[in-house]
């Protein structure tokens, strides 16, 4: 069963798919091992993730290891056709099309939960949300599952806290070896080659607000720096604004960044971040765009409220025009500008997410009878595994410590 926009696609589907795999070593890797060992062996998987090339890779190992897998985006307009079309010729049950209203996303969802999962891969936690309120009935049979970013961990946390946690949970967002490499070094370029492929901007020179110095914010100022922008950071933290000042950047509250800023990145995980206040001081023509999980960090809602008309200038490029002539142009509708713009990570990054959330499904299995209803990390053994095999693809080799420096490094006797 499956439901694509067209599946035409599927052959510029598996070209893409193959380009990713050979960008993933560490996935493959995986994906060798479960074929001979088979760990997932008649074990259903339903997996609510964007719909990319990098992505098709991660269904094609777990199916390697014996699993059957649903999958539904993780987004309204982050799926990639061509590799949903790929996917469905391949037999997976993929429900998935760039462009679906709030209630078909709902639906394909519901779709996948009804295959009646031992095992759910999340990405912004609305799957397990939907298996916690709509089908608690098949969440109680759910041996386990996982999510893929800050903002779901946030959410199942929240759900622990409450006592109504239905399963255990592998917090793959938190894995060094994801956190640390997708969303830094992913999205900190993922997020700029989206602004680039939306308004072909240049950013030398430009004065680039980055609302949030965690893991994304970080990245993304680190890039924009790198490209000549004079970046800004935003914060309510202050030991990461002090973190941001240390790294050279100016930080400011948005109230003040929104009257010099020409573009504007959120990276928050928080809501509301630009709002009515600051659109109405903003420069003619500054350009908007959200990089965190939901798009609720740039207040659409109140653009809408305060624009007179609004128009399509380019693909995912909206410009709405205020009451006073000044033009505010807002990048695909306000959500993940790295995965609506651009492509999302390139599958070198997402090699190391997915072989975590590979890793994490084959733990959960393994470890079903002991885990509680609780937020888990992956062993460390696990994080430094995934990162011994990317440094041995890349060739790099790091020294190994003398059993003279593991004893110093374990005593208390050697002092001055
Ligand atoms: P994080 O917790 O490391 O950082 C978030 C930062 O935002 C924190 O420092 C926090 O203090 C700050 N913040 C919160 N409210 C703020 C406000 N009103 N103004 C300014 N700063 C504020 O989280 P992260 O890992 O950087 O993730 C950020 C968001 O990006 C999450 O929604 C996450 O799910 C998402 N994400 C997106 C992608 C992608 O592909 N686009 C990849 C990874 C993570
Ligand atoms: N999240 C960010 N980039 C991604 C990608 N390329 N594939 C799947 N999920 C992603």
């Amino acid at each position: 069963m499956f439901r694509v926009a067209d599946l035409g696609l599927s052959e510029a589907g598996v070209r893409e798919i193959e380009w990713a795999e050979k960008h993933m070593p560490v996935l493959m890797r995986i994906r060798s091992e479960f074929s001979k060992e088979k760990p997932l062996s008649g074990v259903r998987v339903a997996a609510v993730l964007h719909v990319t090339k990098a992505t098709a890779v991660l269904v094609r190992t777990l199916v390697g290891g014996g699993a059957e897998v649903w999958l539904a985006g993780s987004n309204p307009l982050s799926t990639q056709d061509h590799v949903a079309a790929a996917l469905a010729t391949e037999g997976i049950h993929v429900f998935a099309w760039r462009g679906q209203t709030s209630s078909e996303y709902y639906e394909c969802i519901s779709r996948v939960v009804s295959s009646e999962p031992d095992i759910v891969i999340d990405d912004g936690a609305d799957l397990h949300a939907y298996l916690h309120s709509e089908r608690k009935d098949l969440g109680s049979k759910v041996w386990g599952g996982t999510e893929e970013t800050t903002t779901g961990v946030i959410r199942l946390k929240s759900l622990e806290k409450s006592g109504k946690l239905l399963y255990p949970v592998i917090a793959v967002n938190d894995s060094l070896t994801k956190y640390m490499f997708d969303n830094r070094y992913g999205t900190g370029q993922s997020a700029i080659d989206g602004i680039l492929r939306a308004t072909n901007t240049l950013i030398a020179g430009k004065i680039f607000v980055v609302a949030g110095y965690g893991w994304v914010g970080k990245g993304i100022a680190m890039r924009a720096r790198g490209m000549g922008a004079r970046v800004v950071v935003t914060e309510v933290d202050p030991v990461r604004a002090l973190e941001a000042v240390m790294d050279g950047f100016e930080v400011m509250p948005m109230s003040k960044a929104s009257l010099v800023g020409d573009i504007f990145v959120t990276a928050t995980g928080n809501k509301r971040v630009i709002r009515e206040e600051h659109f109405k001081v903003m420069k003619d023509g500054a350009i908007l765009a959200n990089a965190g999980h939901f798009n609720v960090e740039v207040s659409v809602e109140d653009l809408e409220k305060i624009s007179v008309s609004k128009r399509v200038v380019r693909p995912n490029l909206e410009e709405y025009l205020l009451p006073d002539g000044r033009k505010l142009y807002l990048i695909g509708e306000g959500r993940l500008v790295n995965l609506v713009a651009a492509e999302g990570h390139p599958s070198e990054v997402m090699d190391m997410s997915f072989a975590n959330q590979a890793l994490a499904v084959k733990y959960i299995v393994n470890n079903k009878e002991k885990l509680e209803k609780r937020v888990y990390v992956l062993p460390r053994e696990i994080d430094e595994r995934i990162a011994e095999i990317k440094l041995a693809s890349m060739n790099i080799e790091i020294d190994r410590l003398t059993e003279e420096q593991v004893k110093y490094l374990t005593s208390w006797e050697y002092g001055t």
